[in-house]
């Protein structure tokens, strides 16, 4: 696996691969990797010919108070897990390559950015949509995979792709899961042993809400139960339990049948704020 600091050197690299007719495959991560980040490697190298992986945490997707100096942080342990998956190359540029001194541009999708995890971290998707730009402009992929745990990342994404033309595919890969439901995520790692006792409690709600509302409970009724369950099993605070129109993630109010609906949510055991989506 190359392992590769410097924009140039990746630009030479994916040129000779573009010359010899090679489908270049992305999977962009903040390290700290697990099976899921490693399962979308897997998912790039068989829709690919070579596949590149970043890590950067990116500082623009953090408000001050968050954890972006505490963000798990394990190069050596995330390179080795690529090499073993057979990721063929791995990009980790530095702080002055992603954001050049005076950097001015930024890249917004203001109206689905505003929603769900956009009213609670009003920052982020902005982070997210001028990073991931940046990334696609400095790789060239021809693919790209996102995890779907972070649905509304990914629509967002796939609306900027769209609105921009930028010339890739946007593949979501399936959220992996621990034996008891919980999500996989790399903030599972700040949950103490009670409070991950506690955290599958998020995912078992959501999909009893699911069926009920499938069923034909009123969705508003389906929603507090599931608030109350994760509060009642220790959960702190829940910052929202939506059930959304997939596309639009506008909230369902009625059993409407002519399109995709999701059940998203984001609850916090202690200092760790959980997030989760399902099908409706
Ligand atoms: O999902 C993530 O890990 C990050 O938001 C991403 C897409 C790598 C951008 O920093």
């Amino acid at each position: 696996m190359d392992i590769v600091h410097d924009l140039n050197e990746l630009r030479s690299l994916t040129r000779s691969h573009r010359l010899n007719d090679k489908r270049i495959g992305f999977v962009p991560t903040m390290g700290a990797l697990h099976e899921g980040h490693l399962s979308l490697v897997d998912t790039a190298k068989a829709e690919s010919d070579i596949v590149i992986a970043s890590i950067f945490v990116n500082p623009t997707q953090f408000a001050a108070h968050e954890d972006l100096g505490s963000y798990p942080r394990q190069e050596e342990q995330d390179l080795a897990a690529l090499r073993a998956r057979g990721c063929d190359v791995a990009y980790l540029p530095d702080q002055a390559t992603m954001y050049p001194d005076g950097e001015e541009t930024r890249v917004s999708v203001p109206e689905l950015g505003a929603k769900l995890e956009g009213q609670f971290r009003p920052h982020f998707f902005g982070g997210v949509a001028t990073v991931v730009t940046k990334l696609f402009n400095q790789v060239q992929p021809d693919i790209a995979v996102f995890g779907e745990k972070d649905f509304q990342q990914v629509q967002i994404i796939r609306r900027m792709v769209a609105d921009l033309s930028l010339p890739v595919s946007i593949i979501a890969g399936e959220t992996r899961r621990e034996i008891d439901g919980l999500a996989q995520s790399s903030r599972n790692a700040y949950l103490s042993e009670k409070e991950r006792s506690i955290a599958p409690v998020l995912n078992q709600a959501m999909h009893r809400a699911a069926k009920r509302i499938r069923s034909g409970t009123a969705i508003t009724t389906c929603l507090e139960e599931a608030q109350e369950t994760v509060l009642r099993a220790g959960f702190d605070r829940v910052d929202y339990i939506e059930a959304c129109n997939a596309d639009t993630l506008d909230p369902l109010t009625e059993h409407q049948t002519d399109y995709q609906a999701r059940l998203l949510a984001a609850a916090w055991i202690g200092k760790t704020r959980l997030i989760d989506n399902i099908e409706i």
